[in-house]
């Protein structure tokens, strides 16, 4: 893996589909982890060179953002929630179960490159806990078993799906996706009513949020 031609053509179009071009670097980051399997010197230069920015500044966001890898995350990267209310449903036994079959701590790779995981934080999905996310495609509702079932499909090569619907795959694909170009998996996911609880008790209740002050879609970028 490596920044190609099509790499630049790509960060080049990503830069272009914002009012100011600076805007583009987070998708430009997942892109340059999709080509590299992470965040090199390299990649930030190309970065720095399409946005006009300095390395230091591409530098100091790759940095500070726990998405953004400075090392050879696996080809499947799992994280397991252990925020407080997943640790205390299953998330704390699931992550030991976890790091003791693959023989892996918090940021760590298997010998084999399939498999890396991570302690992560609070995905705003509580209402599945347990949660993990394989390559950020989430795995709702786990338990010891199903999880050492994931990951061992997962280092065999086997097909797992999210159970929100689509197909895991692999570090660089869903990398390329969060970068902003379409993977055709669109629409395949799915909610349930455990996560539109809120919407469904808005709408039986007649409630809405009230109307924002209205604003030129621009007014940021003016003055
Ligand atoms: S605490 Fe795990 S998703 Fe919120």
């Amino acid at each position: 893996m490596a920044l190609t031609e099509q790499t630049r053509a790509d960060a080049v179009e990503l830069a272009g589909r914002y009012p100011q071009s600076r805007s583009a670097l987070l998708p430009m980051l997942h892109l340059v982890q999709s080509a590299e399997g992470q965040v090199t010197p390299a990649g930030i230069a190309l970065c720095a060179e399409v946005l006009d920015l300095t390395t230091a500044e591409v530098a100091a966001v790759a940095t500070f953002y726990t998405m953004y890898k400075r090392h050879k995350v696996g080809r499947y990267h799992v994280g397991v929630c252990t925020n407080t209310l997943c640790a205390v449903l299953g998330g704390d036994a699931i992550w030991d179960a976890l790091s003791q079959r693959l023989g892996v701590g918090h940021d760590e790779v298997t010998a084999d490159g399939a498999i890396s995981l991570e302690r992560i934080e609070c995905q705003a999905a509580c209402t599945h806990a347990p949660v993990m996310t394989a390559n950020w495609e989430f795995l709702d509702d786990m338990d010891v078993a199903r999880a050492l079932e994931v990951v061992e499909k997962l280092q065999a090569g086997e097909e797992v799906f999210s159970t929100r619907g689509p197909r895991i795959g692999t570090y660089e694909e869903i990398e390329r996706q969060l970068a902003g170009f379409d993977d055709g998996l669109y629409g395949e996911g799915r909610t349930d009513e455990k996560m539109t609880a809120g919407l469904s008790y808005a709408q039986q209740h007649g409630m809405a949020a009230p109307a924002g002050p209205e604003r030129s879609p621009l007014a940021k970028t003016e003055g």
